[in-house]
């Protein structure tokens, strides 16, 4: 059992929550490696996923989740939605419900949009990404991740490099990974390092390859452009020519570091293709263990008490 009925951050759990959901993945991962990919635990459930934001991996990966489990699945998209029309979040969410749903995958642009939902709605919900809030199932498949890679995370040296700000995946990834035992340390340069971070007992540094010599992985973040409102550095060029990850910084390194990156990457910015690709590289390992850890995430969730 877990101590929440809704997933809304990584925040709100505890340890031993985590540790059952990423054990809970451990059982799902064996299930999506057979030959017939699929278990009849969710048979009576119905999910939507209602995306209110572009996803590729979330939104594929909770509903192959969901059918992996045998729910039924219903997807919604603002795009293409009466919200064009003026519906409100909480219309939109009742009238999904309305057609007896049982749990609401949710992402959406607005910090906070899921904790309110959880206030006034009769379902179990998980975020899937609040703005540059948290972005729990992420945090969760990247814990299992460097679980199954290094064999722990308790006394690891995990870095998180690039656009910390208006991330998402950091502030999950930090959380998740300090309950686990982890040091934590961001990088980036100052513009996209926000001042609470210290507050948050993580280690700060601004020189990339200082952080790629202290780590055991780095998880490297994309620049998100489009949740910027001003000017954070000069060019794109120039972000890639100091925090960029490229083979050439890896090779000058006397250690291995496994790289991860919670995707879309943008090639050739805050990592090159030599490195993305490379045996170094998790990245899809991180998008293949997705699966069983919000396969967990739901199978967990089904189990607790109805919000209703
Ligand atoms: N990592 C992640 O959230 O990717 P998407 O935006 O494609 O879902």
């Amino acid at each position: 059992m877990l101590s929440v009925n809704h997933l809304l951050g990584i925040k709100d759990l505890t340890l031993k929550d985590i540790e059952t959901i990423l054990d809970t993945a451990d059982t799902f991962k064996e299930v999506i490696n057979r030959p017939i990919k699929k278990v009849p635990s969710l048979r009576d459930m119905t999910i939507a996923n209602v995306f209110f934001e572009n996803s590729t991996r979330t939104r594929l990966s909770f509903e192959l989740a969901e059918k992996r489990l045998s729910a039924d699945v219903i997807n919604f998209s603002a795009s293409g939605s009466s919200v064009k029309k003026g519906e409100t979040l909480l219309d939109t969410v009742n009238n999904i419900l309305a057609m007896k749903v049982d749990m609401i995958v949710m992402r959406h642009a607005s910090p906070g949009a899921p904790h309110f939902l959880a206030k006034h709605i009769k379902a179990n919900i998980i975020n899937a990404g609040d703005g540059t809030h948290e972005h729990p199932t992420q945090a969760l498949l990247d814990a299992y991740s460097i679980r199954e890679r290094l064999g722990g995370i308790g006394g690891k040296k995990i870095a998180i490099i690039g656009d910390i700000s208006h991330s998402r995946v950091a502030l999950s990834n930090i959380f998740a990974l300090q309950k686990l035992g982890a040091e934590v340390m961001v990088c980036g340069p100052s513009t996209l390092i926000p001042k609470y971070i210290k507050g948050l007992g993580v280690k700060v540094s601004h020189s990339v390859k200082e952080t790629l010599q202290w780590c055991d992985v780095a998880n490297v973040l994309r620049i998100q452009l489009e949740r910027q409102q001003s000017k954070n550095f000069p060019s794109l060029r120039e972000y890639s020519l100091y925090y960029g990850i490229n083979k050439a910084l890896l090779d000058s390194l006397d250690k291995e570091v496994v790289i991860m990156h919670p995707g879309p990457i943008n090639r050739g910015i805050e990592i090159t293709s030599d490195v993305a690709d490379s045996g170094h590289s998790i990245i899809l390992q991180q998008v293949e263990n997705g699966v069983a850890v919000r396969m967990a995430v739901l199978f967990l969730l089904a189990q607790q008490n109805k919000p209703y």
